[in-house]
């Protein structure tokens, strides 16, 4: 048939087709299987390094947005938009699946699974109802379903694991996610508090109020998330918050060609979890990370914390964090910790590098012209800025010209008939995108 409907599907397929052949020639190269969706994810596993591969990138890239494209076109229209608007299940599944402990409970097991009844036992939760959010998760390739009731991890469940004994989960809820890589921590707050807010997107648009935001409307609370989180009554979300921040990782700046006892300055840094990252790799580094009271001062988040203060009495997560990962860089004291509020003038004035990282998203212009100004006025001629950012591209294609607009901004398309920014194959930054909108503070 030659109606232009199957020829793009035709173009999709040839694209998703000619993706696998890639993917299967780097990994004959390599002689390494291909993971499997079935079998938990394992980092050490040379399979899992070539993920990173330029070839085995695109082609991921290429087969996600064709493969959505593909069932975008081909699907009833009303049965694709009632499944968009009910996709808050995932996140509440999710959210629930990784409170309940499951992923351990089922690493526990074992590839040969658990009855829901054991898997809701240790919670003392509903079995039956478990079993349903196990199944919607399991649709959506995360679980699976061995037999009927019967689950196991899989791939994508497993990257949850909180990597302790069920056991000492379940005896210490409060710190549960504590010293964990974060990511259950991150899908829980995704899946918990952003959600919320998000929902509330409509709402706020229709019905403004003067300087309410989506989480606002969602908490009933006035002021930024900032305020909110550094709440007594918050220090769960807060410290939930911080420690989902530290699963990400960025490439992209040599840090290496900084000098040696250059000063790395992590200006709304969390408990610094990216300079750390950095500082293990380029330990000449010094490193100040500067925050808020609260993120800065843990102790006092501590003392009236859901969580027990950390076994080594220091009283603080930074220093709890950075003696755990990078235990010479606290010895030899080549990282500090700063109270520092960015919108008053910085403090340190030899600095190397200032690293605004997942910051300037949270604020209006307005705010963040503030904040960069401080920065300018405390650098040397030599002093570098990064900014590390999600950048949001159309998704209509731009014509070549147009490209050029900010130099070096130009952006690779994805071959028609894909959209040209890749689609849900990006979707992460469409969604953190959002998300900000919610908490964006303009006063
Ligand atoms: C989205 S988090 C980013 C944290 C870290 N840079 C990262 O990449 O994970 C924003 C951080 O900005 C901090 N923050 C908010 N308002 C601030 C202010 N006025 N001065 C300094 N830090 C602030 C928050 O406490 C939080 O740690």
């Amino acid at each position: 048939m030659t109606s232009i409907g199957i020829s793009t599907l035709r173009r999709l397929a040839n694209i998703i087709n000619e993706a696998i052949d890639d993917i299967e020639r780097v990994y004959a190269a390599a002689d390494t299987p291909l993971s499997s969706l079935d079998a938990p994810f394992n980092p050490a596993d040379p399979a899992e390094a070539l993920l990173q591969n330029p070839i085995v990138e695109g082609a991921t890239l290429n087969i996600m947005a064709a493969a959505s494209q593909l069932s975008a076109t081909v699907a009833s229209p009303a049965a694709s938009a009632l499944n968009a608007a009910q996709a808050y299940h995932i996140s509440a599944c999710l959210r629930a699946a990784s409170e309940m402990n499951v992923v351990e409970v089922l690493r526990e097991a074992g590839p040969a699974g658990l009855h829901a009844r054991e898997i809701a036992a240790p919670s003392k939760t509903d079995p039956l109802l478990l079993a349903r959010i196990l199944r919607l998760l399991a649709i959506h390739n995360i679980f699976r379903e061995v037999t009927p009731n019967v689950f196991t991890n899989n791939r994508i469940s497993s990257v949850l694991d909180k990597g302790k004994p069920s056991k000492v989960l379940f005896e210490n809820r409060n710190e549960r996610l504590t010293g964990t890589s974060g990511f259950a921590a991150l899908v829980e707050f995704s899946a918990d508090h952003n959600m919320k807010g998000v929902a509330m997107l409509a709402d706020i648009m229709l019905h403004p109020k003067e300087g309410e935001l989506g989480f606002n409307r969602a908490y009933r609370t006035t002021g930024s998330l900032w305020d909110w989180l550094h709440r007594p009554e918050n220090v769960y979300q807060m410290q939930r918050f911080d420690i989902g921040s530290c699963s990400h990782t960025f490439r992209g700046f040599n840090w290496s060609e900084l000098p040696t006892g250059g000063v790395l300055v992590d200006v709304g840094g969390g408990i610094g979890h990216i300079s750390l990252a950095i500082a293990q790799k380029n330990p000449g580094l010094r490193v100040v990370v500067q925050d808020l009271e609260d993120t800065i001062k843990d102790s006092k988040i501590v003392s009236r914390s859901l969580y027990k203060p950390p076994v080594n009495k220091t009283g603080n997560l930074n220093i709890q964090y950075w003696k755990e990962n990078l235990p010479s860089h606290v010895e030899s004291g080549m990282v500090d910790f700063q109270v520092h509020d960015f919108y008053t003038p910085q403090p340190v004035p030899n600095a190397a590098v200032f690293m605004l990282r997942y910051i300037m998203h949270d604020w209006s212009d307005e705010l963040v012209v503030k904040i960069l100004r401080h920065l300018r006025d405390a650098a040397q001629p030599t002093t570098k800025l990064v900014v590390v950012d999600k950048i949001v591209v159309s998704a209509a294609r731009v014509p070549d010209s147009k490209k050029e607009a900010i130099p070096g901004a130009a952006r690779p398309s994805a071959p028609a008939p894909l959209l040209p920014n890749w689609g849900v194959g990006k979707a992460e930054v469409y969604y953190y995108d959002l998300t900000a909108s919610t908490r964006l503070c303009t006063h």
